[in-house]
């Protein structure tokens, strides 16, 4: 009877906060408009390889990703681009677009054409990234947050200059949930009880407790990647190739003390035979060399890959493919890291519901755990609700390699995830948290008797579960480490005219989702490339 008694008033209280929460929750200002801005404006783009081969350009971008557009579209103010993606357009991808089908490219995936690529990690975990223009942007969740200051600092980043290209990716493809979803109200609550606080309301700063964040998901549910961000520059001065793999750099064979990037080559994504076709640097006037840039973009997996493929590695790895040796940079492909996971299935089976993206996140343990949920597909017509948390810091850290030639194909990557004593103890913690908000009233009243009846496990239970069940949050970096791979302005070490910029060369993932901060650094980047060639060029 007082057990009875007690449980009602629990869930009075609950619709109680509920209905206080969803009142004030989205009032709060901040950036990101709810509008839809003026009407973009894209590129040319285009898949036949003829109208490219041959030609040159100020700037040749590999990957057209979360950091790949906002560069090409910021050096696009002043130089002529060309964006290589393996990829095809986003624009006529229902399953991209919509954010009801949020989840499906991932069950419908292909060996050299889906928009997003299946990779098995030697860990033997299942993961994904993005292969179309607007990179894992076009398959992700679409949450998005800033990076907290501390990490801006320790990149020993411009804090007004990240502020403002912060701002130009939010005016652009950001967006505040207009109202949660109601399986996201419910998480909220579930966090909120699980004692995840202070409650922040909505906020794009990365800060302790429970929050709402922006969204790539414009109010009438429409992805907006990061190909929209193309539009944000002079698109007349970019062409964009898409369906075309680049398989490797070339560089001059005399250009000083060391090799200079001449231009790279490609194959059509699609074409078995590999015929390859040539794209070269812009050469200024009376110059025998250029002095545009080749800017790898292509993400944690394949910028790694492609240095690799064009001689730039550990010499003996490269040897063992026969590849010649360009530069014997020992550290391409060392570190890479997968925050592990661990998640939940809440439901007690597959059910037709309609897919759902994190709009809500719990921010734990001294920045160190991050708690979020979807409903997801798992196959064509049925989806599974999880709560999941991740590890923000792991310590572990694994290692990419060449499996072949093929750079359609993945390399061999392993995160040796929970190796570290550190990550297996907080990994428990994490597996602690979920169970709590997965157990939480909120939850339980939303789902009923379509609710799975977990068990809260012991100490060494959550290990056991830990070893068997980790998984990804697809937030996955390094193998071009900045600070070995390349310097802090991103030139690859020991060669001139190649930079790498993207998540390959994270030494930790932001703390939150990483999309937002990516896309930032492609703006940021650009804008300090841009700078620096105005000011060198007034000097001369
Ligand atoms: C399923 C999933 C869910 C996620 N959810 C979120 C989320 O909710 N919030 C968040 O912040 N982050 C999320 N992420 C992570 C985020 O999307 C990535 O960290 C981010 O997109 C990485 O950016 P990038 O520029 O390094 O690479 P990408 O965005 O992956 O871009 C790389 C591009 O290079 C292209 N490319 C690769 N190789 C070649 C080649 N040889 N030739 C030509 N082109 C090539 C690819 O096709 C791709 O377009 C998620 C990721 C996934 C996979
Ligand atoms: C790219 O390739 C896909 C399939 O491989 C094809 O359906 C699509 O039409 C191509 N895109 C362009 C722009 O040619
Ligand atoms: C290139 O050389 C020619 C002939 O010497 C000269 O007329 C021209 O001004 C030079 N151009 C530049 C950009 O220096
Ligand atoms: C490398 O070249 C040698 C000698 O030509 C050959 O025997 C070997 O199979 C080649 N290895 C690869 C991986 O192509
Ligand atoms: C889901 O798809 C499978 C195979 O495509 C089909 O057999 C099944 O009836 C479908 N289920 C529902 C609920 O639509
Ligand atoms: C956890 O792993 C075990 C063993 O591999 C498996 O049977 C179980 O279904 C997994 N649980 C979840 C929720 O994925």
């Amino acid at each position: 009877m007082m057990k009875r008694l007690q449980e009602t008033c629990i869930i009075i209280l609950w619709f109680l906060i509920h209905c206080i929460l969803s009142s004030i929750s989205l009032s709060s200002s901040s950036s990101p408009s709810c509008n839809k801005g003026p009407k973009l404006e894209l590129p040319y783009m285009t898949s036949d390889v003829n109208e490219v081969e041959g030609k040159s350009f100020d700037y040749i971008i590999v990957g057209g990703g979360a950091c790949g557009c906002p560069l090409a579209a910021t050096l696009s103010e002043k130089f002529s681009v060309l964006v290589i993606e393996r990829g095809d357009t986003p624009y006529s991808n229902p399953t991209i677009l919509e954010r009801t089908k949020f989840g499906y490219p991932l069950v419908e995936t292909n060996k050299y054409t889906s928009a997003a690529q299946e990779f098995i990690s030697l860990d033997g975990v299942l993961n994904y990234r993005g292969r179309v223009l607007g990179g894992s942007t076009a398959i992700n969740s679409g949450f998005y947050s800033r990076a907290s200051d501390p990490f801006i600092k320790k990149m020993g980043w411009d804090e007004e200059m990240v502020k403002q290209a912060y701002e130009w990716v939010e005016s652009k493809v950001v967006f505040a949930p207009e109202m949660l979803s109601p399986w996201q109200s419910v998480v909220l609550d579930g966090l909120l009880e699980a004692g995840v606080l202070p409650f922040n309301g909505y906020t794009l700063e990365h800060v302790q407790g429970t929050k709402l964040s922006g969204t790539i998901f414009d109010v009438s549910g429409r992805r907006h990647t990061a190909a929209d961000l193309l539009g944000g520059g002079n698109p007349k001065n970019i062409v964009v190739l898409l369906n075309a793999t680049v398989s490797k750099i070339f560089f001059h064979p005399d250009s000083g003390d060391q090799p200079r990037a001449k231009g790279v080559k490609f194959i059509k994504s699609e074409d078995d035979n590999k015929k390859s076709y040539k794209v070269y640097l812009k050469k200024p006037e009376n110059s025998t060399l250029p002095v545009g840039e080749v800017i790898l973009t292509a993400g944690a997996l394949s910028s790694p890959q492609i240095l690799m493929l064009s001689g730039i590695g550990p010499s003996n790895h490269l040897e063992n493919f026969n590849i010649s040796v360009v530069s014997n940079l020992k550290s391409v492909g060392d570190k890479m890291q997968d925050n592990p996971a661990i998640s939940l299935l809440v439901d007690s089976k597959p059910k037709s519901r309609v897919p759902d993206t994190p709009q809500v996140t719990g921010i734990a343990e001294d920045y160190k755990v991050i708690l979020e949920s979807i409903i997801v597909p798992v196959s064509k017509n049925l989806t599974r609700v999880s709560i999941a948390g991740k590890l923000a810091f792991p310590a572990s850290t694994g290692k990419l390699e060449l499996k072949n030639k093929d750079p359609r194909e993945n390399p061999l990557v392993q995160f040796n995830y929970l190796s570290r004593d550190e990550d297996m103890e907080f990994c428990v913690k994490i597996h602690q948290l979920v169970e709590e908000v997965s157990m939480s009233m909120a939850v339980s009243v939303y789902l009923g008797n379509e609710r799975n009846r977990l068990e809260k496990l012991g100490k060494e239970e959550s290990k056991e579960y830990c070893k068997k069940n980790v998984s990804t949050f697809y937030h996955y970096h390094g193998g071009c480490i900045i600070g070995e791979v390349v310097d802090k302005d991103y030139n690859v070490n020991g060669v001139k005219g190649l930079r790498v910029m993207d998540g390959s060369t994270l030494v930790e993932s932001p703390g939150t989702n990483p999309m937002g901060t990516l896309m930032m650094l492609g703006r940021y980047q650009g804008l300090k490339i841009v700078q620096e060639r105005t000011q060198s060029s007034s000097r001369s």
